[in-house]
């Protein structure tokens, strides 16, 4: 098994190829610059699509910066926000800013139409009752470049939106804002996904072994059912299981053609090894013909009554030593 490294994330984006220099998260770099070229740019995307806005304009609409009023101001009234905000990843935004604090506004659009309406709620941009496209359209403002497949992901098309999965001030998983964590965070709308995962067979997703992002980038990808782009489909699962990844001298032809899924079940499966098939001889015998199969191995050999295939051709995934895999 490969350790899960903190540079897995890193990796993912690699792969995707954006940007070639490696960088943690190449998705806020064109914020960052903005943020220190022109201080507001970030925020006046963010406001232009705010509620009032109807127009959907583009960021070109600049507010003038005397709209803002700062973090301070905000925490006055808001002393609940206001004082969890340190441990929010988005305070970094704090430093970006060289200090001047418009960090609550960023998302919330300019505040001080709010402030001076003594709290009018008509003049500031609440994302947890935004339509989820407007505020998907608000995270994206700085978070596209990491997440750059979002608005064709199957999530973004059903209308889950960022604020389905994240929230800003009421996380249950500080460090990535996770409402609640995984994997209840995706049983609460994939109750079928549950159940296979309480077949006797199955990764241990619920025992919190593994992650289901370990295996989907529900942000989107370019691979059906949103699963992690990889430049080789079977990468998906010999990121782990390294032993099978190959190559060998000896390949057997359907786990490089079908890939693993030709012979397994990701989630969970009535049958042992999470095969597909409640037999291994049936299994085979889907593609090896039992008759040719009695001619090798003698009268009546390829049979489902006989002892498991891989009991010889134990290198199923491929040998470096024999034709057959039988070591
Ligand atoms: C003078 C006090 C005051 C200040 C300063 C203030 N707010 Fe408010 N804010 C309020 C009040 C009052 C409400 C309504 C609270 C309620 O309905 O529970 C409110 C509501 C909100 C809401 C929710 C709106 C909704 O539709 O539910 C947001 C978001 C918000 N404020 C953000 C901010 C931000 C960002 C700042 C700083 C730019 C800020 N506020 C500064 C008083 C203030
Ligand atoms: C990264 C974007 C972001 C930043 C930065 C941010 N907020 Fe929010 N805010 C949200 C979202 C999203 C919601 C909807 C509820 C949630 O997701 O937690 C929200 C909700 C609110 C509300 C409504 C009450 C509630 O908790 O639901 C208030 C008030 C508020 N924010 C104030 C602030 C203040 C004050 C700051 C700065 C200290 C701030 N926000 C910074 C995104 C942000
Ligand atoms: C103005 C730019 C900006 C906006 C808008 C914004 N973010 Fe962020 N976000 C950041 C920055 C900067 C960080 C800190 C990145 C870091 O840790 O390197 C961050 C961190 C995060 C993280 C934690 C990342 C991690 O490393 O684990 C999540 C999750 C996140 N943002 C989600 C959201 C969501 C959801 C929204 C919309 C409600 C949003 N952001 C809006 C700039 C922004
Ligand atoms: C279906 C649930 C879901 C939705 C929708 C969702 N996220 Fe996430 N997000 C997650 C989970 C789970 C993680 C942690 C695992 C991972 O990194 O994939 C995460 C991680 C992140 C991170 C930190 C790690 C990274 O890859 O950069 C950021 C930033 C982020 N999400 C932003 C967003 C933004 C912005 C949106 C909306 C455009 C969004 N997310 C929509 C579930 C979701
Ligand atoms: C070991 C890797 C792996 C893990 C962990 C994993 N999945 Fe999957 N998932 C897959 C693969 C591979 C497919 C595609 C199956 C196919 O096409 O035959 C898939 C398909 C799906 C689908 C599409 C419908 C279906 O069932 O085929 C959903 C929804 C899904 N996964 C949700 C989840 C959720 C929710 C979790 C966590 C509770 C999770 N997955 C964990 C690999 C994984
Ligand atoms: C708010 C509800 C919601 C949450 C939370 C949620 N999903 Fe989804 N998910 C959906 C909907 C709706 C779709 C699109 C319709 C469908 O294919 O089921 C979808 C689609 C998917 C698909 C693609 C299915 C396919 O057939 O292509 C995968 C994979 C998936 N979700 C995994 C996850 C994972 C992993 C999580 C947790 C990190 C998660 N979802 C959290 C509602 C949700
Ligand atoms: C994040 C690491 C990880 C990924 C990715 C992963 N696995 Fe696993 N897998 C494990 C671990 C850990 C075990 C052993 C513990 C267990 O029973 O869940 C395991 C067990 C298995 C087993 C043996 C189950 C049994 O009943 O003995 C099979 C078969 C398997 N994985 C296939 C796959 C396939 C196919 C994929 C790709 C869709 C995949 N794995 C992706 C970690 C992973
Ligand atoms: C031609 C069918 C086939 C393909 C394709 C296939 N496997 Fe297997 N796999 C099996 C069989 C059969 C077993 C059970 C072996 C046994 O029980 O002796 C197995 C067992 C496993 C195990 C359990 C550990 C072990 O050594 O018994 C893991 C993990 C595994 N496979 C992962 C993968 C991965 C990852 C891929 C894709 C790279 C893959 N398999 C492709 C047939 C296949
Ligand atoms: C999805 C189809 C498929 C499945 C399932 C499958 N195989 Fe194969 N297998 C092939 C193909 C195709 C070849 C290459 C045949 C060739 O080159 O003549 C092959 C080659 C082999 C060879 C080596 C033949 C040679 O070239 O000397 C052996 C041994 C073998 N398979 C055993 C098994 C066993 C045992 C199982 C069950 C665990 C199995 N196969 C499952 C398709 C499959
Ligand atoms: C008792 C051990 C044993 C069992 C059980 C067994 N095999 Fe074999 N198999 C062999 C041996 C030994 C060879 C000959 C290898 C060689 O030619 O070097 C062979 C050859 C093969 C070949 C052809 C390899 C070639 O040279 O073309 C295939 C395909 C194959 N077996 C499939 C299967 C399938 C499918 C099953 C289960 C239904 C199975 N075997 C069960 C021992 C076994």
């Amino acid at each position: 098994m490969e350790k899960e490294g903190p540079d897995r994330q890193l990796a993912n984006h690699t792969l995707k190829g954006n940007g070639a220099a490696p960088m943690r998260r190449p998705g806020l770099r064109s914020c960052r610059i903005l943020v220190l070229g022109a201080s507001l740019l970030c925020a006046t995307t963010l406001a232009a699509a705010a509620p009032q806005d109807k127009s959907n304009a583009p960021a070109a609409k600049m507010a003038p910066a005397t709209d803002y009023v700062g973090a301070e101001v905000c925490a006055t009234c808001h002393e609940a926000e206001g004082k969890d905000f340190p441990t929010n990843p988005h305070s970094k935004m704090v430093l970006m800013h060289g200090s001047n604090g418009v960090t609550c506004e960023n998302c919330h659009g300019p505040g001080r139409a709010h402030v001076e309406g003594g709290g009018d709620v008509t003049k500031i941009f609440n994302p947890g009752k935004g339509a989820p496209k407007q505020v998907d359209q608000t995270c994206l403002g700085c978070h596209a470049g990491a997440h750059p497949d979002f608005e064709r992901s199957p999530h973004a098309k059903a209308g889950v939106g960022c604020a389905s999965c994240h929230s800003i001030h009421h996380s249950e998983v500080k460090e990535q804002l996770l409402k609640v964590a995984q994997p209840g965070l995706c049983f609460g709308c994939h109750a079928d996904t549950r159940a296979s995962f309480s077949m006797p067979f199955h990764h241990q997703v619920p025992e919190g072994l593994i992650k289901c992002s370990d295996c989907h980038d529900v942000h989107g990808t370019f691979e059906k059912s949103n699963l992690r782009s990889r430049n080789d489909s079977n990468l998906i699962c010999t990121k782990c299981h390294t032993e099978m990844r190959g190559p060998f001298v000896y390949e057997h032809t359907p786990v490089k053609a079908e890939g693993c899924m030709g012979c397994h079940t990701p989630h969970g499966s009535q049958n042992a090894r999470l095969l597909n098939m409640p037999s291994i001889n049936m299994l085979c015998n889907q593609c090896h013909s039992p008759v040719a199969s009695a001619t090798i191995h003698g009268q009546g050999a390829g049979s489902s009554e006989l002892a498991p295939c891989t009991s010889c051709h134990t290198y199923i995934h491929g040998s470096n030593m024999n034709v057959a895999f039988l070591r």
